[in-house]
């Protein structure tokens, strides 16, 4: 006959189990998340609060490393991830087993000098980064078990990154492919010479200073590159939205613009960012019946026609944009070499 506990009570092996088993199903759901993702960023973000949050840790850091794109480093800590930034680590033989030799190794933290547990994260062999792990009050260490989950959840952290490192590296070649058409289109003629990529660049600046996220910045800116010549070339419908913002970036803030005549919030937000940056290197560069204008000149055009051809919060934010950046960062996207000086 089974033996039963005391009403009430739980057998503590019973317990574990139940826990085990709740620890398992959330690590299941962070896995159909993780491969919903595609921003790196935004993976870290999961991973570091999904890698915490299971152990009950004090802090977690996920570091990813050069080789994995933009060195990136994110720390969870009471329930906030926040960037890290001048993240060092460790030094020493530890330290090189875990983000050179892949291994799980038991570390001390430079600066607090804590110590916590690291695991690598690996994509095709190669250690990308690592996540390290300071105890919580249940200390000095963690259970085997609970490495062993931990170790289910990189290994699908590691999946989520390699997919996402696929993404960003077609997405590149697609990129560079498209624009590569595009230039040897505008080239034939010296006055659209280089236009897109100006505006491509800008437009993704733009956005970036906005504060739009991943996506939408990934639209803005196959839009950007397409914007003259895209109705032509892409029917195809995953790009409704790119199409739909470069069909409404010759819209104006207060309806008089075409094709439809919409007006301020009835145009879509990344058409409104690229009809700004579009009319922005229109101005700046030389046409048939113009030569290009000084760039002072052209930030108080576009500050004049806020309201009335462009969104006002957009236009203040590119000018805004501009005059943070200075003038370096227009002649790095060519303006002062090919056109009127600053
Ligand atoms: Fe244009």
């Amino acid at each position: 006959m089974r033996r039963q506990g005391a009403p009430g009570r739980k057998d503590p092996g019973n317990m574990q189990l139940e826990k085990t088993v709740e620890k398992l199903k959330k690590i299941n759901e962070i896995g159909r998340t993780l491969s919903s993702i595609i921003d790196t960023r935004e993976l870290a973000h999961t991973v570091v609060a999904a890698a915490g949050g299971l152990l009950d840790a004090r802090k977690a850091v996920l570091h990813l490393k050069e080789s994995a794109g933009p060195p990136l480093t994110v720390l969870w800590e009471e329930g906030v991830v926040q960037p890290l930034p001048d993240f060092s680590p460790c030094a020493g033989a530890d330290c090189d087993d875990l983000f050179t030799g892949g291994r799980t190794a038991v570390l001390r933290q430079n600066g607090s000098g804590q110590p916590c547990i690291g695991l690598p994260l690996k994509v095709k062999g190669e250690v990308i980064g690592a996540v390290l792990l300071e105890w919580g009050a249940d200390g000095p260490f963690f259970a085997d078990d609970e490495i062993e989950l931990l170790s289910l959840l990189l290994n699908q952290a590691m999946s989520a990154f390699e997919n996402a490192q696929l993404y960003q590296s077609l997405k590149n070649n697609y990129i560079s492919m498209v624009q590569s058409l595009v230039n040897a289109l505008e080239a034939i003629d010296r006055f659209t010479k280089g236009h897109s990529e100006r505006v491509r660049m800008l437009s993704v600046e733009l956005g970036k200073h906005l504060g739009l996220d991943f996506r939408q910045l990934e639209l803005l800116e196959q839009a950007a590159i397409l914007h003259d010549i895209g109705k032509i070339l892409i029917p195809i419908e995953r790009f409704e939205e790119v199409r739909k913002t470069i069909i409404q970036h010759h819209e104006r803030h207060d309806g008089s613009g075409y094709p439809y005549g919409l007006m301020a919030d009835e145009i879509c937000l990344s058409a409104r960012i690229l009809s700004v940056v579009d009319t922005f290197d229109a101005m700046m560069t030389d046409r048939p019946y113009r030569k290009a204008l000084s760039a002072d000149a052209v930030k108080e055009e576009i500050r004049t026609n806020a309201g009335t051809q462009f969104d006002p919060c957009v236009a203040e934010a590119f000018v805004e944009m501009l005059d943070l950046k200075g003038k370096d960062f227009l002649s790095a996207a060519g303006y002062n070499t090919l056109f009127s000086p600053l």
